[in-house]
This record gives C-alpha cells, structure tokens and sequence, in this order.
C-alpha cells in the first residue's frame, strides 16, 4: 500500500513511541499524536511499578507525574527509554543520577508554574493569618448569632515580616507580593536560617526535598518561631516533620500552618485534621487551567523534542 505522497507503508520511517502514564491536558495529548505513537493510561489512578514497566515495553519516552517513582531499580529496567518526561517544577520521584548512568534524559515543568504556585502560597498565608476557612465554616455552621469585638481575631499580613525559605523562582515571585519589597525592588535581606525563623511573621517554604531539606522544619525549628507566626509550605511534604508540626500548632507553639503539600500524600497526619489553625490543601499550588495545560504541554513539547534529537528546552541532565 502506498499513501498520497507514495510513500510505502512499509517504507515509513516509525514515529517513536511514548507511554503517557496518567491523564494530562488533552492539547498535549494531541499534539502527541501527531508527532509519536501514543500509549495513554488514561486515567488518574497511575500506574503501580509493575504495570508501568509491562507497559512501557517498545516505548522510547515517558510522560510521567510526581506520583510515579523512577527508583533506581525501575530506571534499570526501562529498556529502550530515552526519555522521561515529569510533569511537574519538582523531580524527586525520580532518581536522576540512575537516569542520566543510563543516558535517559529527564525533563521537568519549570516557570509555567511560578506565579501561580506563589498566588497559592500567599493565598494560604493569608488564609491561615486572617481565619479564612474558620469564617467560612462559622458562617456555615448556623453559629454566626452576633457580631463581637474579638470573632475570629487573626495576624495582621500587612507591615510584617516574611521569611522565605529557599529564594528559586518560587520564593522571589512570592516576595514579589508584597507591596513594600516591590517597592524596594526587592531589598530583601539574605540571613540565617536561625534568624528567619527568629524574626518572620510568616515562613514560607520554597525549597526542592533533598536529603538535606527532609524535616528541616521540625520541634526545634517551631520552638524558635514567634508564637504569632505562621508557616506556609506549597514545596515538598517532608520537608515539614508534620506530626512536630500538628504538635506545634496544637500546643500553640505557632499560631497557625497553610499546608498544600503532605508527608504521605494522599494521607495527612490525623492530628492535622482535627486542628482549626491548620489551612489545609490537596498539593494545588500549581492548579490552576491556564498552568496546569501549560504544564502538560510543556511536557509533551520535551518529549518529542528529544525523540527527534533536539535538545529539550527543560533537560535537567544534559551530561546524559
Ligand atoms: C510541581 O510541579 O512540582 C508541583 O508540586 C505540582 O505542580
């Protein structure tokens, strides 16, 4: 058989194949089509480790999500894989130095996300400060009988002092938030880890998990916060000792916590959930329509870029 530009069908040069692990944004879906054979799980449950590794049997790429863990082990089993590429600013659910022993190339969502994740974080500074969610739930529950002097007192945001943990592209767009650091083109100062957590009104952690951020906030670090501070965390859940973190703010250590990002996610530390001054989100920083097609556009663009021997605009180990 020969199609309208002659060209055999056993003649045509194989479009790569790539296996899509999870439901992403169907923009990216369609432009996959046109340029890879496509293997879609579509569905949002992912795949376990053994499915993923029966079906990415004859794939050269992979889109992947911060759910599915590229352990070493599951690297050294992916065959022909040339490619992953995660959905996602953050990567540690892939062991890129396994990745890169195995010259695959890893790729990540970067800067589609930044503002949209920072929004979220002073969403939830400021939800957790001014009481947002125990209004809503006062006002809900019938209980709102009167006004009174001191209902649902909070922090005040304004004129305070907001300590930022980690000052990537995240932790500089939040800084951007606040009138008086714009003003000053951001003459924010650099200091200690120590005098952060001394002096802030609000912590805000934008930090990638490593060996060394894992439970860098734990008993201690919330023993030397002010007892009116709040810490926010739209990062990484380990990052945050969370049962420390449901003791502290039982025990008032600080005053309240806006957390998008979980230990165990789906699963929260009960305590956590029993707790009013605990603002608590389903890791949705990211989320909103415009970011999160983008992302997956991003991350359909990278895939095909290195399958057609382009270097992709967000390789993370180009020594690979
Ligand atoms: C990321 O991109 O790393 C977020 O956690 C999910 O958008």
């Amino acid at each position: 058989m020969y199609d309208a530009a002659g060209m055999c069908d056993n003649c045509r040069p194989m479009k790569p194949r790539v296996l899509v692990t999870k439901r992403i944004y169907p923009e990216a879906i369609d432009y996959l089509k046109e340029h890879v054979e496509l293997d879609y799980a579509e569905s949002d449950d992912g795949l376990s480790a053994e499915e993923l590794l029966a079906r990415v049997r004859g794939k050269q790429g992979l889109i992947s999500q911060l759910t599915d863990k590229f352990t070493a082990a599951v690297i050294d089993q992916l065959g022909g894989v040339r490619v992953i590429a995660n959905v996602a600013v953050g990567f540690d659910n892939i062991d890129v130095p396994a990745a890169t022993r195995r010259r695959i190339l890893v790729t990540n969502t970067p800067d589609v996300l930044t503002d949209t994740t920072a929004d979220f974080a002073f969403a939830l500074l400021i939800a957790a400060a001014r009481r947002v969610v125990e209004g809503h739930q006062f006002v809900h529950s019938g209980k709102w009988t009167k006004w009174r002097i001191d209902l649902l007192v909070g922090q005040d945001v304004h004129h305070r002092t907001l300590g930022i943990f980690g000052m990537g592209r995240i932790g500089q767009a939040l800084a951007r938030r606040i009138p008086e650091a714009l003003e000053r083109e951001l003459g924010a100062e650099f200091v200690t880890a120590e005098r952060l957590l001394y002096e802030s009104d609000f912590v805000s952690l934008h930090v990638p998990l490593l060996p060394h951020t894992r439970h860098m906030m734990g008993a201690e670090q919330f023993r030397m916060m002010k007892p009116t501070a709040i810490l926010v965390n739209t990062s990484r859940g380990p990052v945050v000792d969370e049962a420390a973190l449901a003791d502290a703010l039982e025990q008032h250590v600080i005053a309240g916590a806006g957390i998008d990002v979980f230990e165990n996610e789906p699963r929260v530390h009960p305590k956590l959930l029993t707790l009013e001054n605990a603002v608590l989100a389903p890791h949705i920083a990211s989320a909103s329509v415009d970011t999160r097609k983008k992302m997956s556009m991003m991350a359909a663009e990278n895939v095909v870029a290195a399958l057609e021997g382009r270097r992709p605009a967000n390789l993370l180990n180009p020594e690979a």
